[in-house]
């Protein structure tokens, strides 16, 4: 394809990608209008989804004045675990069967959203659990129809899970985290209304910034969709499908917004002037992965967050052991970068320099070190624990968090460069730490 050479066709590639967008509305003040866009979509009674932290705040409260004012039943479920479990994913169902509900409405962070798309699943198709959990854990069994209209309305900015078919949840007998991914879990509309991160803790600010930036970096340099097989059924491509001209635009905007804003938002004591570049960089990130796919720095973050021992994150009020999913992103970027710079090296640089980092005169072949400097050094400044030994791994972990990893074959396709099982472990031990 002439638009970049990376697109050149492949061997047995693909030729063609297909662009999925979600629907969106963003500006300060949106959430105010979630009433009129619920009756737009038919809703009457609503299962109104968020966790015992988000139902104290304000956007909770202007979201329900809202759907009052539009004359909408609704009733609330604010048990939603942070970073859910199958055990909330099912209590959340639960709460769906028992409801009698049209609609769903979703205000708060990826564990939200994620919980409510499903408890919308379950309660509309009741199934095992597993029937439509990813592949090989679960059946990957295709949602067999429309699910009821979800309106998600973020209040944090890191997951993009209002743009995205994908639940993401800790399955507890197989200390695994895994997903539901199917193109029918995306909710009807997203609501962005960056004034909702006015409350967010600055830790969770860093977490959510670096998972946006690794969604945008990732999927930049991902496999180009024109080395990805060819589809057998054409009507269906995978969701990732590879580096493509659509992602690249939205991925490179991203990470700049980022770069620009990312240490004033975790060190300003007056920040509220990045919210509204952070909730955009993280839809345009959510656009760029929804198309493209992320690659190794989350594929090795199932593992890391899945077999967690004894740390607890500073910031998040659950004093359970817990790996928050930004900082099991991140703290394997570094080593991925310095790794799979070789293989496309203009995509790294371009990466790099968005990022912020000096890139005159610098040689294409440092390319991938260069970024992963740049990122260690934004890291240190906003407070990010150094690598696998700063979230409480040890090189004894190696081995059982390639064995996690390393199944992920999606994940890992998706790589510029797909590691065999013993580069990967190797990846897991450059991460160990940075500085
Ligand atoms: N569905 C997807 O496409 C997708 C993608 C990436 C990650 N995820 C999943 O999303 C989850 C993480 O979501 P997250 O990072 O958005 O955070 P979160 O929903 O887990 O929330 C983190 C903490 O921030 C609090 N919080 C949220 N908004 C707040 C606000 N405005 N003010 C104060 N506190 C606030 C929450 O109560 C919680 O304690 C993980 O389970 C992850 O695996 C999903
Ligand atoms: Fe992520």
């Amino acid at each position: 394809m002439a638009l970049d050479p990376y697109f050149e066709p492949g061997d047995g590639g693909d030729n063609a990608f297909t662009v999925e967008a979600p629907k969106i509305k963003f500006g300060p003040g949106s959430l105010s209008e979630i009433g009129d866009d619920a009756k737009a979509l038919g809703m009457t009674r609503v299962a109104f989804y968020t966790d015992p932290t988000v139902a104290k705040l304000e956007p909770v409260a202007i979201a329900t004045k809202s759907l009052k004012a539009a004359g909408i039943d609704f009733e609330i479920y604010d048990e939603t675990e942070v970073e859910p479990t199958d055990r909330s994913f099912k209590a959340g169902t639960a709460f769906a069967t028992e409801g009698g509900f049209d609609g769903f409405v979703s205000v708060g962070g990826g564990s939200v959203m994620d919980t409510a798309k499903a408890s919308n699943l379950y309660s509309t198709y009741p199934d095992d659990f597993l029937a439509y959990v990813n592949a090989p854990i679960g059946e990957a069994k295709p949602v067999p129809g429309p699910l009821k209209p979800h309106i998600a309305c973020p209040t944090t900015f890191g997951t993009a899970s209002e743009c995205t078919g994908i639940a993401v949840f800790d399955l507890l007998e197989m200390e695994a985290k895994t997903g539901i991914a199917h193109a029918r879990l995306r909710p009807q509309l997203g609501i962005l209304d960056p004034t909702a991160l006015a409350t967010l803790p600055r830790a969770i600010v860093a977490a959510n910034g670096f998972d946006v930036f690794s969604h945008a970096v990732e999927s930049l340099t991902a496999r180009p969709f024109s080395h990805r097989p060819a589809p057998e059924d054409s009507t269906k491509r995978p969701l990732g499908q590879g580096a493509n001209p659509y992602s690249d635009l939205a991925c490179q905007e991203a990470i700049r917004l980022i770069g620009a804003n990312i240490i004033d938002a975790v060190n300003e004591a007056d920040n509220a002037a990045t919210y509204e570049p952070l909730m955009f960089a993280g839809m345009l990130a959510g656009i760029g992965f929804g198309n493209a796919g992320c690659h190794l720095p989350h594929c090795m973050s199932y593992a890391v967050a899945g077999l967690v021992r004894d740390y607890t994150a500073p910031g998040w009020p659950s004093n359970q052991p817990m790996v928050p999913h930004g900082i099991s992103v991140i703290v394997n970027a570094p080593a991925v970068f310095r790794y799979t710079g070789p293989a496309c090296p203009e995509r790294h640089m371009k990466a790099a320099e968005a990022m912020g980092a000096d890139v005159e005169g610098a040689a294409l072949e440092d390319a991938g070190n260069i970024l992963a400097d740049r990122v260690i050094d934004m890291m240190r400044q906003t407070g990010i624990p150094n690598g696998l030994r700063g979230v409480g791994y040890s090189e004894d972990d190696l081995e059982a968090l390639t064995d996690r990893a390393f199944p992920q074959k999606r994940l890992l396709d998706n790589s510029p460069l797909p590691p065999d099982r013993d580069r990967l472990l190797g990846l897991f031990r450059d991460a160990l730490s940075y500085w």
